[in-house]
């Protein structure tokens, strides 16, 4: 039997909330149609923040209820506090994504709060999500280097993981929110999460700012992590985090994923025709490090 491998979908959300253009309702809901088309089960659509602090997201109320309805897809959406919670709630979210950043300055930028506050707003968030019968997961950002703050101490990381997993949430995503690991960190960080969290979903979510993303979900997947956030096109970055470069490709990572013998269930084909509309929505080209490889493939098998 070949090993399942997860790709949880975050263009939608990481990707265009830092784009120039606002993408349209109808521009969003035809990508997410497309990346459904192309097997992606697991996708973050949208996030319920402040329309002050990300505009792009402000649509999400709306975007929610619409998204194309299938019953194996699984739809998430990024909650930054009990406010957002109650909207993500009212459209009919399933899964709400917390994210706790590991630093004091990561947090205040991004959400207006310190790190013991942003700790109690997230362990409030999860036990309410929880009442309310919603699927969780908790982010820890700039799980490896801060941009203000520089490299970050794996025993905090530890820690936080162990606060929101008290607090209930049912996954831990360790997150390189700049792209500033390198694999041999990622390496060391998944050994003792997966060691320490046995029996709980961790994932991971690159960025790949200095060409590293593809090498450290490999070395994240070494340490059994079977499950990975990514972005069609390699579409995104954090508008609080200044020098963050797009996600990890969806298409470079299956890519690489089904050519090492594991299974994803997404048709890199299918990727493509997606990773096309992304780039007409946002107005540039988009495409992972393997598009021209891609690109030549489809010339020829076009003949
Ligand atoms: N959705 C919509 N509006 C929200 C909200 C939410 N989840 N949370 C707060 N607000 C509104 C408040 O109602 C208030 O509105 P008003 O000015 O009309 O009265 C306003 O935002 C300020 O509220 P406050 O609680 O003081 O928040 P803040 O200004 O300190 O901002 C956040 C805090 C968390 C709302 C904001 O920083 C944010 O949305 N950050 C998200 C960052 C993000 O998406 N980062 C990328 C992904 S990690
Ligand atoms: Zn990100």
């Amino acid at each position: 039997m070949t090993d399942f491998v997860a790709v949880n979908e975050v263009g939608p959300r990481d990707g265009l909330q830092n784009q120039r253009v606002a993408v349209d309702l109808a521009g969003k809901l035809r990508l997410i149609d497309a990346l459904v088309d192309a097997g992606l089960r697991s996708i973050e659509a949208t996030s319920f923040v402040s329309p002050k602090a990300v505009p792009q997201m402000a649509d999400a109320d709306v975007l929610f209820p619409r998204l194309p309805a299938r019953s194996t897809v699984a739809y998430s959406a990024l909650v930054p506090n009990a406010r957002g919670l109650e909207r993500a709630a009212a459209a009919g979210v399933g899964e709400v994504a917390l994210v706790l950043s590991a630093t004091e300055t990561m947090n205040r930028k991004n959400i207006n709060l310190g790190l013991d506050q942003a700790v109690d707003v997230c362990v409030e968030t999860l036990k309410s999500a929880r009442a309310l019968g919603i699927r969780t997961k908790a982010y820890l950002a700039v799980a490896f280097e801060c941009p203000f703050e520089g490299p970050t101490p794996a025993e905090r990381v530890m820690a936080l993981g162990e606060r929101m997993l008290e607090a209930g949430a049912g996954e831990i995503v360790v997150a390189d929110t700049i792209g500033a690991a390198a694999p041999s960190a990622v390496a060391a960080l998944f050994r003792r999460c997966m060691a320490a969290w046995r029996g709980t979903p961790v994932s991971a979510h690159f960025h790949d700012t200095r060409a590293m993303a593809i090498a450290n979900a490999w070395a994240a997947l070494e340490q059994g992590v079977r499950k990975f956030d990514a972005s069609i096109g390699g579409l995104g970055g954090c508008p609080f985090a200044p020098g963050a470069a797009g996600n990890l490709a969806t298409e470079d990572l299956v890519l690489m994923l089904e050519q090492c013998g594991y299974h994803t269930g997404v048709d890199v084909g299918r990727l493509r025709r997606a990773a096309a509309i992304a780039g007409e929505l946002v107005g540039h080209p988009v495409g992972g490090r393997s598009s021209a490889w891609l690109a030549a493939q489809e010339r020829r098998a076009a003949g």
